[in-house]
């Protein structure tokens, strides 16, 4: 096994994992500072282009950004998010895996699904593919509005099969979306492998987050997201201090000429 791999398995219980998502270098960077996995996520797509659905994201938008991610991540674990209807069957899975791993130089794949794909995700391990699973709520395959997952007897089942069919299935660990925090304590203690809650409660392994909802980029307004920044505001104040100088003739000086 991958020993950046070995080393997030190793965290549960011990450390507290930080994963944040990034789609260009220059946010990786910054993230890679700071975080134990980068993750490209689908969310690029109602992040950065608009999207009402993850499900418009397609293979190659994911590889070009996840290039430009790894130019920025030199230490945390990078996984790419495979996008929706690229890994509907095992030869599907991994050919689009293996080409993502080639292209991008990335070191593992997100996958939404519990029971659902886990003939799936044992046969990308087979092919020593590391897999990071995704339960809970699904963005790729929601139906209707997204909402939290776990408050009926049915579902909270389900969610127990579905992370125990991750585990048995070879996955690294997993995130859970939107998740009662009780039924989450409870799968985090009931597997052997890391839970990376978002909107999943405090007793998860580790926790993600969009970096863009974190710092003020986007205007989401989940219950989950905590801002921790305004940074467009501090971009604004930026900008309009060139405007002016540009304005005002006082940008450039002699010192930015030649
Ligand atoms: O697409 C994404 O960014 C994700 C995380 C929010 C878990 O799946």
């Amino acid at each position: 096994m991958n020993s950046k791999i070995k080393k997030i398995i190793n965290k549960k219980n011990k450390s507290k994992i930080v994963c944040l998502t990034a789609y260009s270098k220059n946010i990786a960077e910054i993230v890679d500072n700071h975080a134990d996995i980068v993750l490209v996520g689908d969310s690029l797509g109602s992040v950065l282009y608009n999207y009402k659905t993850t499900r418009k994201v397609n293979l190659k938008m994911m590889l070009e950004h996840t290039k430009s991610v790894r130019m920025g991540v030199k230490k945390s674990l990078l996984v790419i998010d495979l996008p929706y209807n690229t890994y509907r069957n095992k030869s599907e899975a991994l050919k689009n895996s293996k080409k993502a791993i080639k292209e991008t130089n990335c070191d593992a794949v997100k996958v939404e699904g519990g029971v659902r794909v886990k003939d799936v995700v044992r046969h990308l391990v087979k092919n020593k593919i590391p897999v990071l699973g995704h339960i809970g709520l699904t963005p790729q395959t929601v139906k209707g509005k997204f909402k939290s997952v776990g408050r009926t007897d049915k579902e909270r089942k389900m969610l127990i099969r579905d992370a125990q069919a991750l585990e048995q299935s070879g996955a690294f660990g997993m995130v859970l979306e939107c998740v009662y925090s009780d039924i989450s304590k409870k799968i985090t203690k009931l597997i052997r492998i890391p839970t990376i809650g978002i909107g999943a409660s405090v007793h998860c392994d580790g926790q993600v987050l969009v970096t863009d909802d974190i710092l003020g980029l986007t205007d989401a307004k989940i219950k989950f997201v905590k801002k921790y920044i305004n940074i467009k505001k501090i971009i604004n104040s930026a900008l309009l201090k060139f405007k002016n100088e540009v304005k005002s003739r006082k940008y450039p000086t002699k010192k930015y000429s030649y």
